[in-house]
């Protein structure tokens, strides 16, 4: 029996390896990780993430083939192949601070990988590294292999949290890189037979190592470039007066340009976008390449923007103060359908408010009151390390209440700030929410979601990303 081995028990490790057991019932799969709580979580009723399908598939193997487990070492010396999938996250100090990716965590599996092994394994990067780090991993390996073969493969993760196992299952591509080596090439059949098992073989595609890194930051930086496109062009529409959804719509139907990802909003979140791009910012610069660091640079440029931009919208339609005004925030996950607030939009829109003194009372169905706590007062990409050597702060944020409801949330508000796309938010009943808050009341719409002409008839002043402007919004100061 293949045995496969995940280090990292995270939003990738954990949906990913479930949907492998899932489809390969004779594979036996353990997913390992350093985080007590975590695994904890993953062997009880409570799974440490939220992702639509991702209980009843891990329901159906834990226990079978698909194995939860804390002994790290133990797990990797028996396994064939081994998953690494662990935070890369963005260097907070020393050479490349703020751009360079952080690879102590990948560096430091590689290395109790060489200790613990005791027989041939292949090691797959499923982590998002930076282009030619399997170069290093190899050496680590190599240099301490006591006659042990390791083939180190590149194997990109391309799932989208909040869809990720439909994306598992049916994904538009698996990409695998590998050493061109007949051992390489050996290693990455071995891997694709395990894709095959649900994976059409014309979506399974393969490449030299440093094309699979290069492709997951490049997929990354064309996705969130989409999103600041659309975004840049929805501030000139509402200075001109156009409407950025049936400008959207109208350039979709360019079969070339295409519908998806072309959404105005206050902006990206996530844990990848922004880290992905940084990484390859600082990739560019070291190869002597400025311009092209700066073009994909101002892909991250337009998302900052779009966030203040937002905020002055608020205060400058507020009379110019927020200060000590209750703001409803409704959603503070990055995205609908998931309960990850990483690099969330929500925690600079936030931020900006709390910086002119608002109350912020916030409602997500999937984010509670820790988790939004810990967001507000954490340092700049923090978020990024296993959550026992997260740096906290001691002080929590007193402006800010978390409740578990939207009519709590915006009663006796002055504003409401729609942040996260839930479902469930285009159906509040309005017009109670109306009655229950203090007048005028305003709606920011950070995702283009209420029914903007209802609202106004209710008596809301409705502001929506890229739209032609409530006319009590055109007479307030211009933004940014
Ligand atoms: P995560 O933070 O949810 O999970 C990483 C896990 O690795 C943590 O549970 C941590 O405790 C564990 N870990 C760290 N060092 C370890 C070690 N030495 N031994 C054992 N466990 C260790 O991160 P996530 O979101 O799963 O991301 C993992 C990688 O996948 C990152 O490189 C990320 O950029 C990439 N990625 C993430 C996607 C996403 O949607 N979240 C999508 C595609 C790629």
């Amino acid at each position: 029996m293949v045995k496969i081995c995940c280090i990292g028990a995270g939003y990738v490790g954990g949906p990913t390896m479930a949907v492998i057991a899932h489809k390969c019932p004779k594979i036996e799969v353990v997913v390992v990780d350093i985080s007590v709580p975590r695994i904890t979580a993953w062997n009880s009723d409570q799974l440490p993430i939220y992702e639509p399908g991702l209980d009843d598939v891990v329901k159906q193997c834990r226990g079978r083939n698909l194995f939860f487990s804390t002994d790290v070492e133990k797990h990797v010396a028996e396994a064939d192949i081994i998953f690494v999938s662990v935070n890369t996250p963005t260097k907070t100090r020393g050479l490349g601070a703020g751009k360079a990716a952080d690879l102590t965590y990948w560096e430091s599996a590689a290395r109790m990988i060489a200790d613990v092994s005791k027989s041939d394994k292949i090691v797959v990067e499923k982590s998002t590294v930076p282009v030619k780090t399997a170069e290093a991993i190899e050496k680590i390996l190599t240099h301490n292999s006591k006659g042990i073969n390791y083939q180190i493969l590149s194997n990109p993760e391309f799932l989208a949290e909040g869809t990720a196992i439909d994306d598992l299952f049916a994904p538009d591509r698996v990409l695998i890189g590998g050493r061109e080596t007949p051992g390489g090439q050996k290693a990455i059949q071995a891997l694709k037979s395990v894709y095959a098992h649900w994976v059409p073989e014309d979506r399974i595609i393969t490449t030299n190592l440093w094309s699979a890194e290069l492709s997951k930051l490049a997929a990354n930086a064309f996705l969130a470039q989409r999103i600041s496109s659309v975004n840049a062009m929805s501030a000139l529409c509402e200075a001109t007066g156009a409407d950025v959804a049936e400008v959207s719509h109208a350039v979709g139907m360019d079969t070339r340009i295409g519908h998806k990802f072309l959404n105005a909003s206050v902006g990206f979140g996530g844990s990848c976008f922004q880290k992905d791009i940084l990484n390859l910012v600082y990739i560019c610069e070291c190869n002597g390449l400025p311009e092209v660091a700066n073009y994909w640079k101002q892909v991250i440029k337009i998302n900052d923007y779009q966030k203040t931009r937002f905020v002055n919208r608020v205060v400058s339609s507020m009379f110019n103060t927020v200060s000590g005004k209750k703001i409803a925030v409704l959603g503070f996950a990055f995205k609908k359908d998931t309960g990850d607030t990483r690099e969330t939009p929500a925690i600079d829109v936030c931020k900006g408010l709390l910086g002119d003194n608002a109350r912020l009372s916030i409602y997500d169905p999937q984010v509670n009151e820790d988790q939004m706590q810990r967001d507000l007062t954490m340092n700049k990409f923090d978020w990024d390390h296993p959550i026992h050597l997260q740096p906290m702060s001691p002080t929590s944020v007193k402006q800010v209440t978390m409740v578990w409801d939207a009519y709590e949330a915006t009663k006796d508000a002055h504003g409401i700030c729609v942040l996260t796309e839930w479902d469930e938010f285009k159906t509040l009943d309005y017009q109670r929410i109306f009655d229950n808050m203090q007048k005028p009341a305003f709606v920011f719409d950070g995702r283009n979601i209420v029914d903007s002409e209802k609202l106004r008839n209710i008596g809301f002043i409705v502001y929506s990303i890229g739209k032609p402007l409530d006319p009590w919004l055109k007479d307030m100061p211009a933004v940014a």
